[in-house]
């Protein structure tokens, strides 16, 4: 190992033998944290080849053991957002047009959101089944979204868990190694990745998310996965919502065909895609298809099957979830346009209401959260409400509502133009260009 550290360290690529020796050492803990966090850390510092790249996303995707056929034939992946409830959304939309979605998903972390925690915030519901429950549940309704099982991209675990607390998370090799680890030992042909650029993501640029984005879709291409990553605004939460239960309220809503314009929007964008690789048909008819199962009501009918099936009880979800007791508007103290969200700032104000967690297992409270009025380019009167806040207690209640104006910027001048949520796609066909 120390030879291996060694030659990262002074900028000399690995051989593909050392990197599945380094892999193995990560897996059997023959590697000690320490040595590992040296590793990383040259990684960071001194970068990766693409083939170190290419060769280190393989071994750790194997690295749970071989890749087993895959049950769902297009999968997505966000890097994590504020408000993103997609998932909850684009699981049973995708399915209610014939197309097997099995999707492993994570818990939040940090300022943004898991969609296991929002999930959980439906009682009865189950996001831990057995191999036969999910081949049962996939044969009869054709989707369902579990927790990632511990043999799934193992030596991802261990190096997520290093890189946490030594500084090495923000790094685009790393992350990308990461990230389609995970989704190539999950084994789906197709891939959506939505890749959030803006204050509340971890790329902040256009330049950074760019880069990431063509390394996954590159990592997807050597090993013949079809992956297409669309950018998408993270520069104010996603919807309306933020929370947990607050999000499943929204998501069923935008299931409805109701619900915020940005959520649809980007909903429609990335299902479309799905729809459009999984059927391998232009991406306009795959849009009239996601519209028409909006519209007619069959995705939201595929969402009650795919909840019941899991363990909610129709009854208890289907008409909203409840919230959490104590709640009070934030009014605004000034006339004007909603110019600016700090994304990341609100994430943390809805953490500190117990909606996220700073350790991994810190418990979650499902029924805090927020409800924004306004976005970015809408006007607000002096004196009119500019969110909710949903809290556990007082005390909790009055720090969110005090903190969230400082979220916020209103400025009196000019409308601001309309924020754009969908930024650019990028697919195979780009790398050649
Ligand atoms: N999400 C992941 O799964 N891994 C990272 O490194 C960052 C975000």
């Amino acid at each position: 190992m120390i030879s291996i550290i060694e030659k990262t360290r002074d900028g000399i690529a690995l051989s593909k033998e050392e990197i599945e020796q380094l892999v193995r050492g990560i897996v059997d803990q023959s590697m000690p944290d320490y040595q590992l966090a040296a590793w990383l850390m040259a990684a960071y510092c001194k970068g990766l080849t693409d083939q170190e790249v290419f060769w280190l996303t393989d071994a750790v995707a194997l690295s749970g053991g071989p890749i087993e056929e895959a049950l769902g034939i297009v999968d997505k992946h966000s890097t994590g957002g504020v408000g993103d409830k997609t998932t909850l959304i684009l699981a049973p939309l995708v399915a209610s047009l014939g197309i097997p979605v099995l999707k492993m998903s994570g818990r939040g972390l940090g300022h943004t959101g898991g969609t296991l925690d929002k999930l959980e915030s439906i009682p009865g519901f189950q996001i831990h089944l057995d191999k036969a429950q999910i081949e049962r549940q996939m044969n009869e309704i054709g989707v369902a979204v579990v927790a990632q099982t511990a043999e799934l991209a193992p030596a991802d675990k261990r190096m997520y868990a290093v890189r946490d607390v030594t500084a090495t998370v923000n790094n685009i090799p790393l992350i990308a190694v990461s990230i389609m680890a995970k989704k190539l030992a999950s084994g789906s042909p197709h891939l959506v990745l939505d890749v959030k650029v803006g204050n509340g993501a971890f790329m902040e640029s256009m330049d950074q998310a760019r880069e990431l984005a063509t390394m996954m879709v590159r990592i997807g291409d050597f090993h013949d996965r079809n992956v297409r990553a669309v950018l998408t605004s993270m520069d104010q939460p996603l919807g309306y919502a933020v929370g947990n239960a607050i999000e499943v309220n929204e998501a069923q809503a935008c299931l409805r065909n109701e619900g915020p314009e940005d959520l649809r929007d980007e909903v429609i964008a990335l299902a479309s895609h799905m729809v459009s690789m999984a059927k391998n048909i232009s991406y306009e008819s795959a849009q009239q298809q996601v519209i028409e199962a909006l519209q007619s009501g069959s995705a939201f009918e595929h969402y009650l099957r795919w909840i019941e099936a899991q363990g909610g009880k129709r009854e208890q979800f289907c008409d909203g979830l409840p919230l959490a007791p104590f709640h009070m508007e934030v009014l605004s103290d000034r006339a004007g346009y909603v110019t600016g969200i700090d994304t990341l700032r609100v994430g943390q104000i809805a953490l500190d209401l117990g909606a996220g967690r700073h350790r991994l297992e810190d418990p979650v409270d499902p029924e805090v959260g927020l409800l924004f009025y306004a976005k970015i380019g809408e006007a607000i009167s002096y004196g009119k409400p500019i969110a909710k806040v949903y809290a556990r207690s007082q005390a909790s209640l009055v720090k969110a509502v005090q903190a969230l104006p400082s979220a916020l910027t209103i400025e009196t001048d000019q409308q601001p133009q309309k924020h754009v949520t969908i930024l650019e796609t990028i697919s195979r066909d780009d790398l050649s260009k």
